[in-house]
């Protein structure tokens, strides 16, 4: 049975291998017979655009929906993660999408659910679909990652994301800046994975990078002590005009949402010419097919 847990340990034949049915899957029509199978989407977690592309990916293919939120569900009554997994999976779904607080949820589930698992964002440890979506909007841009720089800017300690992108990112060949405070800077990042740097200065960690993305400050993942001051914070890690032009002028502007402007970013940066965020949520569709695709094979 196959789960889709993380990036990390990934081979890069097979995150090519996503990314090219991806591909495929993206002008492929929809099917509109539908194929019999339930996906269930187990979010403990808010979410926009991952719950929503997850179902029309797997709208797309033929399959049908289920999503489950933890509001108004017997999880306010006390039941476990594993007893509501365990219940779910005995309605016989094709595959549970989930998405909680705690990382490793998914592997948890995945070891004792006789259910494919897709991991959609687990505390601060992996967000696998977001990375390989993000993936998918470079190569549209230059082909292949191969030789490229990547700065990941922002609250890296906190962010799933960026573990993921930097295990997927450095597979494909390309080299990671990650940059923020020392605070949410987590000691030893740089040796997670090859060609990976660390950088608590803004302005060096931009020179001359092919890409930057930006994060939100986690601020569910912060207790409010290390939660820095926002107008510092900007100032000192906002990705801005100026700072652009001036160290990065070719460089693609990523964020995974949901967006702080005026934070992490300022808004002429997001809805600038070299912003390519909503490319990144159109992409998710087409990676979540190929995602679900493999996982049901
Ligand atoms: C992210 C997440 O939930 O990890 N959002 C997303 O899925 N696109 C990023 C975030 O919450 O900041």
């Amino acid at each position: 049975m196959k789960h889709l847990l993380g990036i990390e340990g990934l081979p890069a034949a097979e995150l090519e291998r996503l990314l090219e049915s991806a591909a495929q899957l993206k002008s492929q029509p929809p099917r509109l017979t539908p194929t019999g199978a339930i996906v269930v989407n187990l979010f403990f977690e808010a979410s926009t655009r991952t719950r929503v592309s997850f179902e029309i990916a797997a709208l797309r293919l033929g399959h049908q929906v289920v999503n489950w939120t933890a509001q108004g569900s017997s999880q306010e009554k006390g039941e476990t993660l594993l007893d509501t997994a365990h219940n779910l999976a005995a309605m016989k779904p094709a595959a549970i999408v989930v998405r909680h607080a705690a990382s490793g949820a998914p592997a948890y589930l995945a070891a004792r659910v006789g259910v494919p698992i897709v991991n959609a964002g687990d505390g601060a440890h992996e967000h696998p679909s977001q990375a390989l979506l993000d993936a998918f909007t470079l190569r549209q841009h230059w082909g292949p990652l191969t030789g490229r720089t990547i700065a990941i800017v922002g609250d890296i300690a906190h962010s799933r994301v960026a573990r993921s992108a930097l295990h997927c990112f450095t597979a494909l060949g390309a080299r990671v800046r990650v940059c923020g405070p020392s605070g949410l800077l987590p000691a030893g990042i740089e040796t997670l994975a090859p060609a990976v740097t660390r950088h608590t200065d803004l302005d060096e960690a931009l020179a001359g990078v092919d890409a930057v993305m930006a994060l939100r400050l986690q601020r569910e993942r912060l207790d409010g002590v290390g939660l820095p001051g926002l107008r510092d914070y900007h100032r000192r890690y906002g990705v801005t005009r100026a700072r652009l032009d001036a160290r990065a002028p070719r460089a693609l502007v990523l964020h995974p949402g949901p967006l702080n402007r005026g934070v992490e970013l300022t808004s002429e940066v997001a809805d600038g010419p070299e912003s390519v965020i909503l490319e990144q949520v159109e992409s998710g569709v087409a990676v979540r097919m190929a995602i679900l695709k493999w996982v049901l094979a």
